[in-house]
């Protein structure tokens, strides 16, 4: 049986991510209303992977006898100045997942939980790979800074994008 602190901290996660599922869709959107169709769709596939993510801590939890909560998701931002600011938005989001993923991870440590510090090695490697990717849009984003041609080329490089496999879940 899970911890009852462990499946509060699990349960925050699943909204947490829901919520992140919820922020990139809507940023999907912002760049639909821009006619930017690459950014959108890779907006839109960020958004099935933070869905399947809450789904993974969703599992787990169930998996080791917690009840999955529910709880309210936050309304996203809608409108952004550009779309740096979108990304410089995004990194930020994941910079701020990383920390919330590490204090589940301190949590589980110390309550000697070694089932969940394995099961959350996982999402500690992916964000890794979350923040680098945010980071080198924003730095690319800068150096293109208002080149239509450039804005163009990246539109169309990330509408290549295509979305992976669902994550195992158990
Ligand atoms: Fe599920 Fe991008 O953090």
């Amino acid at each position: 049986m899970i911890k009852a602190n462990i499946e509060d901290a699990l349960n925050n996660q699943i909204n947490a991510e829901l919520y992140s599922s919820y922020l990139y869709l809507s940023m999907s959107a912002y760049f639909e209303s821009k006619s930017l169709s690459g950014f959108a769709k890779w907006m839109a596939i960020q958004s099935q992977e933070e869905y399947a993510h809450a789904m993974k801590f969703y599992s787990y939890l169930i998996q080791k006898g917690g009840r999955a909560k529910l709880a309210k998701i936050d309304e996203p931002k809608a409108e952004w100045k550009s779309i740096l600011d979108v990304f410089e938005d995004t990194y930020a989001h994941e910079q701020k997942v990383s920390a919330s993923i590490n204090a589940i991870v301190d949590l589980a440590l110390q309550e000697k939980d070694h089932a969940t510090v394995s099961f959350l090695n996982w999402f500690v490697t992916e964000q890794v790979e979350e923040e680098a990717t945010a980071q080198k849009l924003v730095d690319d984003l800068k150096l293109i800074g208002d080149n239509n041609n450039g804005i163009f080329l990246i539109d169309r490089e990330l509408g290549q994008r295509v979305a992976e496999a669902p994550v195992e879940e158990k």
